[in-house]
């Protein structure tokens, strides 16, 4: 086997398959990392780029299947191979259905090994392929972005035309809608992916650091400035730089900006020579940038120079079909993270989750598993839920009904929505459990 570079993962809870694993690869000059349980593989994949995982399949905690199941979803370039002391058809054909290549039986030769190893590399980019199409065609996740809602579906559709090219890109969308995430995946789904990505929040550095710190100076150029220094565009040449909150950019940062727009250069403070620089910008923001330019506050010109093109991130009340999918994938991660297993979740409590408002999206949505992952045991229930959730009501469009009915309807979601708790439901109601039972009967 030729010289070999690519970063393996082999997970395996035998130290001694461990260990025979990494020997025979590191005669072939693979690097490797080892687990021992799909807990630790998850880590590493996070933390490094691996370009084959090799996993057994019966583990104790998690089993393989559903590592191969994270890292299909997750990770859909990513190859991989099971090595398995119990071969059994329903292992090879759910480990085949989510796309393993190939399959190796314990005990196994050198010589077998390489071929699996081989064939499995060498299938990438039919691999690639495969599971790009899947995952256009089921839409549940583009990079670390998850959701099949059209809405989402959109977002990714614009991402695919830009991510190649570095026009100018403008995301709005309420907080914790997932901006830095579709910024992200901008750059790290294109062809600029190995340049730097720097991300600035304008808003969390003091109005008069933001321009040398997005910039750079020259030395002399205020008191302290004893060098000269690059800023974060210069860092982000050949990348992408994302200006978060753009909205609190001072005047002075707005008018650099414009130049930096226009002329495609930067001027470090202190400095009359321009730098060319090729970077591409997205900016994003929370708040209404129409307004402040009404204000005065936003150069509408600027505003222009920076809107080339417009990605709207919409609100989770407004696409509520990506709440179970997003739900599962907070429940992976948080049931791997605080219990070292699969959380489930009843039918009663996501349907509480699919009713509520979501007014903090996303993050509030993550937090809410979070909490509910660590106060629950296996299985994630209305009672994990916190209190504001599971006492939202909202009213659907009704017909126009005798008000008797209606009484009986909305006594009927209030049951429904303290998971039938007949004194909570009655405390809300602010009457007793005997009368709910007497208007729900007559
Ligand atoms: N579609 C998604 N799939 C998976 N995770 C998501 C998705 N959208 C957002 N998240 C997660 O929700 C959290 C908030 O997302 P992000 O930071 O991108 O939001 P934001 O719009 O930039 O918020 P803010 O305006 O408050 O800065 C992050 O942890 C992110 O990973
Ligand atoms: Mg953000």
């Amino acid at each position: 086997m030729k010289l070999k570079k690519e970063n393996i993962l082999i997970v395996d809870d035998d130290i001694n398959i461990l260990e025979l694993l990494q020997r025979h690869l590191k005669s072939w000059s693979f690097h490797t990392y080892k687990a021992v349980s799909v807990k630790e593989a998850v880590q590493i994949l996070r933390d490094t780029n691996i370009d084959l995982l090799i996993t057994d399949l019966k583990m104790p905690e998690i089993d393989g299947s559903e590592l191969i199941k994270f890292v299909s979803e997750h990770y859909p370039k990513l190859p991989k191979l099971v090595v398995t002391g119990y071969p059994s058809v329903q292992d090879s054909l759910a480990a085949i259905k989510s796309g393993v290549v190939d399959y190796l039986t314990k005990p196994f030769t050198k010589q077998e090994l390489e071929n699996a190893i081989e064939k499995t590399l060498g299938n990438k980019n039919e691999i690639t392929n495969v599971s790009e199409s899947s995952v256009a065609a089921n839409g549940t996740n583009y990079g670390e972005i998850i959701g099949g809602s059209e809405k989402i579906n959109n977002v990714i559709q614009i991402i695919e035309r830009v991510k190649n090219n570095k026009a100018t890109i403008f995301i709005k969308g309420e907080s914790g809608t997932g901006k830095e995430l579709v910024a992200r995946a901008i750059h790290y789904q294109g062809k600029f992916s190995r340049a730097p990505f720097i991300a600035v929040n304008c808003g969390g550095i003091p109005e008069n650091l933001l321009e040398s710190e997005l910039f750079g100076y020259t030395k002399g150029a205020f008191t302290g400035a004893d060098k000269n220094r690059d800023g974060f565009f210069q860092a982000a040449n050949g990348g992408t730089i994302f200006l978060d909150e753009i909205g609190n950019a001072s005047t002075a940062v707005q008018s650099r900006l414009l130049r930096v727009l226009q002329e495609k250069e930067v001027l470090k403070v202190g400095s009359q020579k321009p730098e060319k620089l090729d970077v591409r910008i997205i900016a994003a923001t929370n708040s209404d940038l129409k307004e402040m330019i009404n204000k005065g506050t936003f150069r509408e010109d600027l505003y222009y120079r920076l809107t080339v093109v417009e990605i709207e991130v919409a609100p989770l009340r407004n696409r509520k079909d990506d709440i179970p999918l997003l739900v599962e994938k907070f429940l992976f991660k948080y049931g791997v993270e605080f219990k070292d297993r699969f959380v489930k979740i009843t039918p009663e409590a996501s349907a509480v989750l699919q009713r509520y408002d979501w007014p903090g999206n996303i993050r509030e949505l993550e937090n809410v598993i979070q909490r509910s992952v660590i106060m629950c045991d296996k299985v994630v229930d209305v009672s994990h839920l916190p209190d504001a959730l599971k006492f939202t009501i909202d009213f659907p469009k009704e017909e126009l009904l005798p008000l008797k009915e209606i009484e009986k309807k909305y006594i009927q979601k209030v049951l429904n929505a303290t998971n039938n708790n007949k004194t909570k439901a009655a405390e809300i109601l602010g009457i007793d459990r005997k009368t709910i039972r007497l208007k729900l009967s007559d």
